[in-house]
């Protein structure tokens, strides 16, 4: 069993492979944090616990000033419980805080675990564990469940909590984060991933934490270009390969918080979910609110052990089992090679060519309902002047030369001038009679249940018969005065992600079909659309030198296999000339693709295209299930490179690019990582065979590219030998 209570100790410990979890029953009922980090026997804790007497806090206990919530580690915060520092909880009773001394009152532990309604979180497997504690006010007016979920193998646990009105008054939740997590002492670093659109989570923004507040949020009504939910705490001293390192993230695709604040005694405390910006819920006799899931993992072996420890889970327990470790569509898109002048002629000429470079999927992008940004959006109708076979004949003619069929949707939007918004004013997310506007569309109110069905059904009538095998579904604004004429005010944000999981559950069942998500690029790259679909279009930003900072970025927190990378003119949004193989050595991080007018490239090109087309897939199970080594950070703005490893170690690829040719060639060795110490390997490129021992430690030699161009990056896959 992963979770264990020590009747006598009143400690619950729970531990994975490599990890320890553990908090007891304290005074007063009270769940006090004792530990998280690297495993331990954890029975024998209790000393642990700050039990020092502070002036200025305030006890349960007229007899004794020994225990403080102010000062003890704590699983749950309540406002106005007498712990003074970033709350996890804040509620009232029909206007009172007379009940927010929450107490514990019963657990269970089992096999398994429950699914959170409404809401993506990580699958069960056969080791998943949970252990739920209940806790309560004196007068069981409000409920607390607390959830862990743990993943023994991946060294993940999951946290989520339920809040629920017991009583028969009114109550209201004005903050519901998913975890709180106390750590004694402050000696971290932050690290989060900043960006913006077109430069999503390429910068790795770290930095020592300070006493007072850092938040990593997102106000935006999705998780965002700016930000991302993700959220690492390590050690000072913490790299790639040593050091520890606390990795979080949410299975939550809107508003989202995360505070880490270090209170006067210097201690750390990390609240993350739901941000609470303008939230509040109303909670009825009986009615319970349920957060977001969170999940937490730790490593001592540096930044690249807990990205490995959170790709795993992510492919094994977050994506569709059906899709996780299948081989991808290679798809060609329609954007980047045709915009808004998509016709079927162009599409199916588009597919011959497609065939001459080795994709196998076509993608019809935007523009197959409409001319421009301007129209088309919520009615969802074919412009079949442009498309006179329907988009069931063009499926049809497609898979007719062999290939798959994919198409561009973007459900939750509507454009003003569409003949839905006409007819239904009221449906979008905004009470003002003018609302703000953002690429000529308004967001829908997915609050509302007959628009989720009402958009549900258009979009299902149209691909009626189309034969579909890929969806992209788009998000192309941000929510702004995001207001509803029948949801409460403080309830929107939250609902309408309720509304989009729902609209994406209804149209996944009637589409049974991979769906890659987007969000203008890459601004809801999270962990909540990973539950609905494996992959996500990482950035618009399809410039190679740019997209290298893009994609490793993305990688501390995701598996390479659900970062959508295509090979397009890579200087559509720089202007900057780069070579193919340097471009498909970028795109090749990911899952691979096509994204430009191939009628422009002769047939010898189109042959050095399905080249990569054949590498990618020989090489593909190292992204769907091997593991990833970061050797070196394109921070350095000189280099990057990377290390994709098979499970059994028997075969790996060396990535190395160069960043900034400048004829100085400098040759540097280069130690690899993750390779068996005592397996010898052939360097595929050189016919060299070299123990993994040598390779690790005293590296290879970069300087000689076997006969390439530097500038193009390169890559050297190693086979094992022998054991
Ligand atoms: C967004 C996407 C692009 C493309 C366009 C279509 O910007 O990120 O890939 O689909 O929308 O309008």
């Amino acid at each position: 069993m992963a979770i264990h209570f020590n009747e006598q100790t009143k400690i619950f410990h729970i531990t994975t492979e490599k990890t320890s979890y553990a908090f007891c029953i304290a005074e007063h009922g009270v769940l006090e944090h004792l530990y998280y980090g690297k495993r331990i026997a954890g029975d024998d804790l209790k000393y642990i616990g700050n039990r020092q007497i502070y002036a200025f806090h305030a006890h349960e206990s007229r007899d004794s000033r020994k225990f403080s919530a102010a000062s003890v580690g704590l699983e749950v915060s309540v406002f106005n419980s007498g712990d003074f520092r970033t709350p996890s909880l804040v509620y009232d009773y029909e206007g009172n805080l007379d009940c927010n001394r929450l107490r514990y009152r019963s657990h269970q532990i089992y096999k398994g675990r429950k699914p959170i309604e409404g809401l993506p979180y990580s699958r069960e497997n056969a080791e998943t564990e949970t252990l739920e504690v209940v806790l309560s006010d004196d007068e069981n007016k409000v409920e607390l469940t607390l959830f862990y979920v743990v993943y023994p193998s991946e060294d993940v646990i999951a946290r989520s909590q339920v809040i629920k009105n017991t009583g028969d008054g009114v109550m209201t939740v004005q903050k519901a984060a998913s975890m709180s997590l106390d750590f004694y002492g402050m000696e971290f670093d932050t690290i989060t991933l900043e960006g913006m659109y077109l430069y999503e989570r390429a910068q790795i923004s770290r930095a020592p934490l300070k006493r007072g507040v850092f938040q990593n949020n997102s106000l935006t009504g999705i998780s965002s270009h700016n930000r991302n939910p993700f959220i690492a705490l390590c050690a000072h001293n913490t790299d790639e390969d040593i050091g520890e390192a606390y990795g979080f993230n949410l299975l939550y695709s809107s508003n989202f918080s995360e505070e880490v604040s270090v209170s006067n005694l210097g201690d750390t405390r990390l609240i993350m979910g739901l941000d609470h910006t303008g939230f509040c819920w109303t909670l009825r006799a009986g009615e319970s609110l349920a957060s977001p899931e969170a999940v937490m993992t730790y490593s001592d072996q540096g930044l690249g052990g807990m990205s490995r420890n959170f790709h795993d889970h992510i492919r094994r327990n977050i994506i569709e089992r059906e899709y996780a470790f299948i081989p991808r569509p290679i798809v060609i898109n329609s954007w980047e090679a045709s915009y808004f002048s998509v016709t079927e002629e162009l599409m199916l000429s588009l597919a011959k060519q497609a065939l001459d470079c080795g994709a196998d999927t076509v993608v019809l992008d935007d523009g197959w309902f409409r001319a421009s940004t301007k129209t088309g959006l919520g009615d969802w109708r074919t412009d079949k002047q442009r498309f006179p076979a329907g988009l069931k004949g063009l499926s049809e003619k497609i898979h007719g030369m062999g290939l798959k069929f994919g198409i561009w949707i973007e459900p939750e939007m509507v454009n003003a001038d569409s003949a839905l918004y006409r007819t239904h004013p009221d449906w979008v997310l905004s009470t003002s009679k003018q609302p703000l506007i953002s690429r000529c569309q308004y967001i829908l109110d997915l609050t509302r249940e007959e628009v989720v069905n009402y958009i549900a059904d258009r979009i299902t009538e149209e691909l009626q018969g189309v034969q579909l095998e890929y969806i992209k579904w788009d998000f192309n604004r941000y929510a702004t005065e995001a207001g509803s004429f029948v949801t409460p005010q403080g309830e929107v944000y939250h609902r309408q992600m309720l509304g989009t999981y729902k609209l994406l559950s209804i149209l996944k069942t009637r589409f049974p079909v991979l769906f890659e998500t987007c969000s203008g690029g890459g601004g809801r790259f999270d962990l909540g659309m990973l539950y609905y679909s494996p992959q996500i279009w990482t950035s618009d930003n399809t410039d190679p030198y740019a997209r290298v900072y893009i994609q490793y970025g993305t990688s501390l927190a995701y598996p390479t296999s659900c970062i959508s990378c295509h090979f397009t003119k890579g200087e559509c949004t720089s202007g900057r000339k780069s070579s193919y193989e340097f471009r498909y050595r970028v795109a090749e991080f990911g899952s691979y693709g096509y994204e430009l007018d191939l009628s422009e490239f002769s047939a010898e090109e189109k042959a050095v295209f399905k080249g990569y087309s054949e590498e990618y897939r020989k090489d593909e199970d190292l992204n769907l299930n091997g593991d990833l080594y970061r050797l070196i950070s394109p921070e350095s703005d000189k280099f990057c490179a990377y290390m994709k490893v098979s499970k059994d170690k028997n075969k790996a690829k060396l990535t190395f690019l160069e960043l900034n040719a400048t004829g100085l060639y400098e040759t540097i060795v280069l130690r690899l990582r993750g390779l068996d110490p005592n397996t010898a390997y052939k360097n595929e490129a050189t016919g060299e065979i070299l123990h993994g021992s040598t390779l690790m430690n005293a590296g290879i030699r970069i300087g000689d590219l076997f006969g390439k161009k530097r500038s193009d990056g390169y890559a050297v896959t190693f086979t094992a030998v022998e054991k």
